[in-house]
């Protein structure tokens, strides 16, 4: 394969990168951020942080990133073609072997794989078009597909078939295959208990002006009249802890880069890759003006006139629906330079993932953004200190921003008052399994287990296990069903809320299949950097295939005994929380007694 590019492949970066005779300004980044000279975390400068971009580019327009392409965008960023083949070679959805124009990726992952996907892979095993995939975050209409398609957008789709898979990749027509869909049940939508969710499925997502009719805007509108040091002092009194799975109070982090003088960033961590996830995914899709407003109102707060949003790969029409309110938004006054007269200038820049799921990690996500390896910094410094490009950051996750609205509309206390002391507020729970209903839904914290699988139409059949908060979360048994979903209750109860995941498995269930599903996971996902989580993750899948295949090595007893060792290795030796929680469902599973028989 020559390392020459061609022209389309030299077109392909072009068309990204603007001409190199134009210098930056002609390509589709003309208001490419060059600017950006920052010695970041790496110390390097300037246009690293457009290699994923470019390499995104390329993969869209002729379907894999070929040695050609590769060489000529390094060439115009001038990245070393070793360091930039290490960043292409970390991202699932790029290909660095040439293949179809258009390929499925097919969810095997924990839901999916007990509700169609397994079937729907068997039917279409032997496609070179057709690759398994880790959780799509569609898990609520299984089995999930991603169609990548060069030379146009992706394609999520849902409830897949064979027959429609098959049309699809042959280059039948996109047809949006639920338009009105958007992760919560259609028969939530507009009812009156919704906070965070009331404009979802009722909105047109592309309209502004639908938004602003249903109250858009108007916690924008308070928060400058407020001032920056007021809001802070309200979100600090809401109590409000942090959505995207590690629950630190939003208001201490605020604090924390409020204080500092020097430029300070805000990043939004729309990842969403933690298997039985998909809130934020909804959000966007159906409410994308609430996150930009809400955005806006945390960069004001903070001080930050620049953030990012970065969202999985696998959320296109989420992507779109945000790009679109980001443009209404600035045509508007909303967003930009003089944010409604108030002379406070706030810009948003979004960033596709690649295909992985460590990205999610904050500090993972900041080498991502900056253009290296999605691998996990060591802590201190921590992001308020020196986080992307090196500056103080904010990260928060998709959730917890939209909160922001409600909390100055109605006040922190209002807002505190709802949900228990340690856990205020409502929150959004991922359901889906064995239930009748799967979607997102909205309730106050301390909510049961019971309550929240009734409210999603109950258990298809008896229940034997439930994943909760996903699989770096754990499985409770059915004793546990009255538990209130908080922090502290979960945490007393030895399990965590992690994403806010809620998965019940019948009796039927196979859980030797779900634990060797979840120790691929994380064998696969695992970036590599540390010990304990590089080789842990690979012993841990060994442990268990012996097990499963009647061959333990020193009878099952032995094999847990090892599994216990492994978990505490990662738990204890790992640098981040994707080592930490590797060994947690499966660990869980073995005290519930779901796997391996009778050690
Ligand atoms: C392996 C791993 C994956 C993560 N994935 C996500 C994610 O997809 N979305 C997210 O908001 N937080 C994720 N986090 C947590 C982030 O590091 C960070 O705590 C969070 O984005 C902070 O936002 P919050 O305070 O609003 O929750 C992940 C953490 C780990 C260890
Ligand atoms: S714990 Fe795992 S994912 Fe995290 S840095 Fe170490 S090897 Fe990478
Ligand atoms: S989309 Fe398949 S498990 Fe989430």
């Amino acid at each position: 394969m020559s390392a020459t590019p061609s022209e389309s492949e030299r077109a392909a970066v072009d068309e990204f990168l603007g001409a190199p005779s134009s210098g930056w300004a002609g390509g589709a980044r003309s208001e490419l951020d060059h600017h950006v000279a920052l010695g970041g975390y790496h110390g390097a400068v300037e246009t690293r942080h457009l290699l994923l971009p470019a390499l995104q580019a390329v993969q869209g327009a002729i379907g894999w990133v070929s040695p050609g392409a590769l060489n000529y965008v390094c060439e115009r960023l001038s990245v070393p073609p070793a360091e930039a083949h290490g960043v292409a070679s970390f991202y699932a959805l790029l290909a660095l072997e040439k293949r179809p124009p258009r390929v499925a990726h097919v969810c095997e992952d924990v839901s999916c794989r007990t509700r169609g996907g397994r079937e729907l892979l068997a039917a279409l095993s032997g496609r070179d078009d057709v690759v398994p995939s880790p959780c799509l975050g569609q898990c609520d209409r299984s089995p999930a597909v991603l169609l990548q398609r060069a030379g146009e957008p992706d394609l999520s789709l849902w409830g897949a078939t064979p027959q429609n898979v098959i049309a699809l990749l042959a280059g039948a027509p996109l047809i949006d295959p639920a338009p009105g869909h958007y992760g919560i049940p259609q028969s939530e939508y507009g009812s009156e208990q919704l906070r965070l969710l009331s404009r979802v499925g009722v909105v047109d997502p592309y309209s502004l002006d639908d938004y602003r009719a249903a109250g858009g805007y108007a916690g924008l509108a308070r928060a400058l009249e407020m001032g920056p040091k007021s809001i802070i002092e309200e979100v600090k009194r809401s109590g409000i802890r942090g959505r995207g799975g590690a629950a630190f109070p939003m208001g201490i982090k605020w604090e924390a880069v409020a204080g500092t003088s020097s430029e300070r960033l805000l990043v939004c961590n729309a990842d969403e890759a933690e298997p039985g996830t998909f809130k934020d995914r909804g959000l966007m899709e159906g409410d994308p003006f609430s996150l930009v407003e809400s955005m806006t109102i945390a960069g004001y707060a903070i001080g930050a006139s620049r953030s990012y949003l970065y969202i999985r790969g696998e959320y296109p029409r989420a992507a779109r629906h945000v790009a679109g309110a980001i443009e209404d938004a600035k045509a508007a006054g909303l967003l930009g330079e003089n944010v409604l007269g108030s002379g406070f200038n706030f810009d948003i820049e979004i960033r596709m993932g690649g295909g992985a799921y460590i990205c999610g990690e904050e500090t993972a996500l900041f080498n991502s953004i900056e253009g290296y390896r999605g691998e996990p910094r060591q802590k201190p410094p921590f992001p308020t200190e020196a986080g992307l490009f090196g500056l103080p950051t904010i990260v928060n996750n998709v959730e917890t921003l939209i909160n922001l609205p409600l909390i100055l509309l109605e006040g922190g206390d209002a807002y505190a008052s709802l949900g228990t002391a340690e856990s205020t507020g409502i929150k959004l729970f991922c359901m889906s399994g064995d239930i009748a209903l799967p979607g997102v839904y909205e309730v106050e914290f301390g909510t049961t287990l019971r309550q929240l699988i009734e409210m999603a139409g109950g258990p298809i059949e008896d229940i034997a296990a439930t994943l909760l908060g996903g699989v770096a979360g754990s499985f409770v048994g059915p004793d546990l069903l009255d538990l209130p979903l908080t922090f502290e209750d979960t945490k007393a109860a030895g399990v965590s809320l992690g994403t806010a995941v809620v998965m019940p498995f019948g009796v039927s269930t196979d859980f030797e299949d779900l634990a060797m599903r979840i120790a691929a996971f994380f064998r696969d996902e695992s970036c590599g950097q540390c010990v304990p989580c590089r080789v842990g993750t690979v012993r841990q899948e060994e442990a268990l295939h012996r097990i499963f295949a009647g061959a333990p090595l020193d009878g099952v007893a032995g094999e847990f005994e090892l599994l216990s060792e492994i978990n505490d290795a990662m738990r204890l030796g790992s640098i981040c929380g994707l080592g930490h929680t590797a060994g947690s469902a499966i660990r869980s599973l073995m005290e519930l007694g779901l796997i391996g028989g009778t050690p």
